[in-house]
């Protein structure tokens, strides 16, 4: 099979996963469609044939983010080529790129290569940064050459279904996910505009427009969005995380590349 087009899916409400996936991709060197996953549900099912899927997504409690799992519930390959990306902020990703391999599976794909890389922390603040500006240009150029090396592998190559099966970082029983905190981001009146960019870039619909605009602490999944993105900086989220993770998560840790070694 000659795999001449690309798909890449993701989830990711503060763009680093998006970042490092369209880097993957790019480096492919084939033409792609995308599909974003981060503010809508797919309408049916998807499923990818005869293309070489890359599915990038947020680390959240050392697992894949549980609305990212949601999201690509109606995704399935027909024994496509996948490669499954997981990018975390610089604590760890613990069992979450297993859990994105194992989910290609499930779902009809064949992962031959994985990767986890590192993003800005949803929690990095100005004053107490993690794994701030990541990924920066050399996480983005080893992404390129890790899509490069993977189109180079499948150029030409008869059938993925002899391929040795992709070993990731990881263990099971998968970490238990921890209860959920009803903390979400709150606004201060005085900077916000009533924009209304919050709004839109929340990828579950937890923001209500009343003075100030207020988070639906059921609905909210923390991953500061609105934060982010907001053009007045008028919405903030305060954690002891922050902290503890500048204190303890600051080294620079590098991505880990899965499945392309021996090229
Ligand atoms: C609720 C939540 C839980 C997180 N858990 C982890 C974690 O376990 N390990 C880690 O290193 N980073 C963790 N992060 C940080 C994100 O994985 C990181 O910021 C990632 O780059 C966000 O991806 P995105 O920009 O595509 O949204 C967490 C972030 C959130 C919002």
């Amino acid at each position: 099979m000659n795999y001449e087009e690309a798909h890449f899916i993701y989830f990711s409400p503060t763009h680093t996963a998006r970042a490092v996936g369209k880097a993957i991709v790019q480096g492919l060197g084939v033409g792609f469609e995308e599909t974003d996953l981060t503010c809508q549900q797919l309408q049916g099912e998807l499923l990818v044939d005869s293309k070489i899927t890359v599915v990038a997504v947020p680390v959240y409690g050392g697992r894949v983010a549980e609305t990212a799992m949601e999201r690509l519930r109606g995704v399935y390959g027909r024994k496509s080529p996948v490669i499954p990306v997981v990018v975390y902020g610089n604590r760890d990703y613990e069992d979450a790129l297993l859990e994105l391999k194992d989910w290609c599976v499930d779902h009809g794909f064949i992962p031959f290569a994985g990767a986890a890389f590192i993003g800005e922390h949803s929690y990095s603040r100005a004053d107490r940064p993690i794994a701030a500006g990541r990924p920066d240009e050399a996480d983005l150029q080893l992404a390129r050459t890790f899509g490069q090396k993977a189109g180079y592998l499948l150029k030409g190559l008869g059938t993925l279904e002899q391929w040795p099966s992709l070993e990731v970082r990881g263990h099971y029983p998968y970490k238990v996910k921890g209860p959920k905190t009803l903390q979400t981001p709150e606004t201060m009146a005085t900077l916000c505009t009533a924009c209304g960019k919050c709004v839109k870039v929340c990828p579950v619909q937890a923001i209500r427009w009343e003075k100030p605009v207020v988070s639906d602490a059921v609905l909210c999944i923390k991953c500061c969005a609105c934060v982010k993105q907001c053009p007045q900086q008028a919405r903030i989220f305060e954690t002891p995380y922050t902290d503890l993770l500048f204190k303890n998560f600051s080294a620079r840790r590098e991505p880990e590349l899965f499945g392309l070694s021996d090229l």
